[in-house]
């Protein structure tokens, strides 16, 4: 009872303060501990006074120990303030809509900090005596956190609040943040742009119920003090250097929200402003690209329409000239960001000038130069096609330069379906993925486009290759990218408005995908999706692009990705082994891969693993026995072919030292003893089946050297490469 005998009149205010006190050193956030041992005094206040001590402070109180409940950076400081605020419920039973806050902001709930920002914070704002607290809280407190992620949390937490107390945001919020928005606190000053930003926003959504402007809300300062942000910020550069990565993107989601909110700016000198901060920053990191991208659309949206659906002409230009030229630059992020920032625009901005942006746009989706690089803005780029022809729509009898007509239909899946064929890989991995990914989303908003609206402009050969493209990925080896062309794939089959005419063997693809059974497949998991895809070895249109990414799958590297398509496969071989004009056309299909590959080492040596697997498993005896079948002369020409071309030591030891490949060839010269000639062939036995194919790279290097002599293939030497 010691705690009885201090002055409440004392601790009260000290807890209140302690219950936020919050500060970062260097790398570790200080006040955690101060937080949570204050919670449990306000846990210990509950039992240890009489409701009637604690009657003066328990608004107080309680609004600071929602605060703590749902705004705290920390979870366990989150939980121990809805225990004390429980605790005192309980024993006080004082606490303003105690029960109602307490079923809301539960131990449990408070656990996931968005759904406390963004939701639970609503609900607990609708009770009066809460309201203003937790809105200045954010303010004082959250929108100049040191940590990013609560600031941002926060402002739109206060977009999410506006609602409850719209006259306190303008006229008591809103001033108070424009000092902020503008002052010498760098957290401080990008939370509260962004806070600026959020809560004209939602006013405008208020004031645009009773078909009023936003301006309705706000006062000429306030007007004035939202314009002039930029341009201070502008004067001061604060747009430079570290403290500039957090201004830009700020600003342009101020410039977003601000031109949604259709403040009365047009024809200003600000637009010109934004304009340019916006150009500026598409040449920056994607996350600020993407921020100035959205702020392109509104701006343009809001402040470049003369009439609805009519462009600003001498913007238009001005804009279009700048992206197109971009798209050509020598820096990468300037193409990415140009893409981006075309693929953005709406309709009004592209017409009138739809074939210089489709031509900029396919161009920019090639690979022109031989140079490495610029796969991110082939992605963008992708991307962006897909986005303008979807945003300008499709017509079979449009003017060419109003929507995309009969004549451009192809020249777009040409540049996709190429798009598709990207394995490029470099330090960061198979970068090429990226561009088959955004390739693949886009022929899926395309498609859909086209068929929705020209159904008859998508031919026949247009939908069987991009089918046999998705199939391919559908049945490739990186889970992430296999999901996400199966996704597409099932979209396409089963969508039904609009439905996509042409898909080869949709009937068969409904029995093997059927439209409400497959919802749950899940492609990434390698266990489902391997055994689904191989279905479609069945389907002669399907085979070989099916087959293909099989084939990287089979002989690639990862265990289960392995096991599962290889055991797909070996089943879909048994089921077919009795039918010779099956296993024939299976077995022209894998040659035909092979020699569409031969040297391409992405392919062909996974290929090479993969037959090594199945001539392990006996899946061509059928061949086998029959003498000199040409699949295993045709298969030993490929290989040799393969090998002799070949200075990758690496390659030559997946190819002939792995012991289990050797004694297929051996199997192989004892059947088909023609191809070798008969007085070497003794020879080329003994070292197959003898020699250690696993030693040391040297001694293997004179096995095969050996029987290159004998085979009379020439040996591979090392090329030294000369100093450039
Ligand atoms: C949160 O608080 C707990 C103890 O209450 C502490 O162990 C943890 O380190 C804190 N986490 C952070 C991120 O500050
Ligand atoms: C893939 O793209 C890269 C650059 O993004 C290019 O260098 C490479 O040649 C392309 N490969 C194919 C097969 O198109
Ligand atoms: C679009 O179609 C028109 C009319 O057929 C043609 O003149 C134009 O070259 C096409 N443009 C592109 C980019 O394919
Ligand atoms: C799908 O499979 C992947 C890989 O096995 C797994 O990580 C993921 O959790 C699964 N997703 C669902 C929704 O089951």
């Amino acid at each position: 009872m010691t705690v009885h005998r201090i002055k409440h009149q004392k601790l009260v205010p000290l807890i209140l303060k302690a219950l936020v006190y919050d500060e970062r050193r260097g790398a570790c956030s200080l006040g955690w501990n101060v937080r949570d041992a204050a919670c449990y005094v306000c846990w210990a206040f509950a039992r240890a006074y009489d409701p009637k001590e604690l009657e003066p402070y328990v608004n107080q109180l309680a609004s600071a120990l929602v605060i703590v409940a749902l705004f705290d950076r920390n979870v366990s400081c989150r939980k121990a303030a809805s225990a004390a605020f429980q605790e005192n419920v309980g024993r006080q039973g004082t606490f303003p809509h105690g029960i109602d806050i307490l079923t809301a902001a539960d131990y449990f709930a408070v656990g996931n900090l968005n759904n406390c920002y963004l939701t639970i914070s609503i609900y607990i704002a609708g009770f009066e005596e809460y309201t203003k607290p937790m809105i200045d809280h954010l303010v004082a407190r959250k929108i100049n956190h040191w940590d990013g992620a609560i600031r941002e949390l926060a402002t739109k937490a206060l977009h999410n609040l506006t609602p409850q107390a719209p006259d306190y945001m303008a006229s008591t919020v809103l001033p108070q943040l424009l000092p902020m928005a503008i002052g010498m606190d760098m957290h401080g000053r990008h939370g509260a742009i962004l806070a600026c930003a959020e809560i004209t926003h939602a006013l405008y959504k208020l004031a645009a119920q009773n078909d009023r402007p936003v301006t309705d809300f706000l006062s000429s300062e306030s007007i004035e003090g939202l314009k002039a942000i930029h341009q201070t910020l502008s004067d001061r550069k604060q747009y430079r250097g570290f403290g500039g990565e957090l201004m830009r993107p700020a600003v342009c989601v101020l410039i977003e929200k601000l031109s949604l909110s259709k403040m009365p700016f047009k024809d200003d000198p600000v637009i010109n402003g934004w304009q340019s901060l916006i150009d500026d920053s598409l040449n920056a990191k994607q996350s600020i690209q993407e921020a100035a991208v959205s702020a392109l659309a509104a701006l343009c949206q809001q402040y470049y329409q003369v009439q609805p659906g009519e462009a600003d002409t001498h913007m238009q230009k001005q804009l279009l000239s700048r992206y197109l030229s971009g798209l050509k630059s020598t820096e990468v992020q300037m193409r990415c960001g140009c893409a981006l920032a075309l693929g953005s625009l709406p309709a009004f901005m592209i017409r009138n000038k739809l074939q210089q942006v489709l031509d900029g746009l396919q161009e920019a989706c090639r690979v022109t130069q031989k140079e490495d690089g610029f796969t991110e803005a082939r992605r963008d780029a992708a991307s962006a096609l897909a986005q303008v022809c979807v945003t300008v729509g499709v017509c079979a009898q449009a003017s060419p330069d109003s929507a995309v007509c009969e004549g451009n239909v192809s020249g777009v899946y040409e540049a996709l379906l190429e798009c598709m064929n990207n394995y490029t890989t470099d330090s960061r991995g198979d970068v090429g993925s990226w561009v088959r990914a955004a390739a693949m989303t886009g022929l899926q908003d395309v498609t859909l486009q086209v068929a929705g609206s020209a159904p008859d402009l998508l031919s026949p050969a247009i939908c069987q290759r991009m089918m046999c493209c998705l199939a391919q990925q559908a049945a490739e080896k990186i889970d992430r990218y296999r999901a996400h062309a199966g996704a597409v794939f099932l979209r396409l089959l089963h969508s039904t408005e609009p439905a996509v005419p042409h898909i080869p063997y949709q009937e068969e693809l409904l029995k093997i995908f059927p439209l409400g059974g497959v919802e749950s497949l899940n492609w990434s998991a390698p266990s489902q999706a391997f055994p689904h895809i191989t279905r479609l070895l069945r389907l002669p249109v399907y085979r070989y692009h099916t087959l293909l990414g099989l084939a990287v799958s089979v002989g690639g590297l990862t265990e289960s990705t392995v096991r599962y398509s290889s055991h797909s496969l070996f089943e879909h071989l048994k089921s077919i082994q009795q039918d010779e004009a099956e296993m024939q056309q299976f077995g022209d299909t894998l040659l035909h891969i092979f020699r569409d590959n031969l040297h391409n080492d992405r392919v062909s040596v996974p290929v090479m693993k993969m037959m090594d697997q199945m001539l392990a498993n006996g899946c061509f005896e059928i061949f086998v026995h029959q003498d000199s079948h040409p699949f295993c002369v045709e298969l030993l020409s490929l290989c040799k072919e393969e090998i002799k071309k070949s200075k990758d030591t690496k390659k030559l030891r997946s190819c002939i030292s792995v012991k289990t490949t050797a004694a297929q060839v051996y199997e192989m010269l004892l059947t088909y003893d023609d191809v070798v000639d008969a007085a070497v062939l003794d020879d080329v036995m003994t070292v197959l089946s003898d020699s250690n194919w696993e030693s040391e790279l040297s001694v293997v290097r004179t096995y095969r050297n050996q029987l290159c002599d004998w085979l009379g293939v020439p040996r591979p030497t090392l090329v030294t490469k000369s100093p450039v």
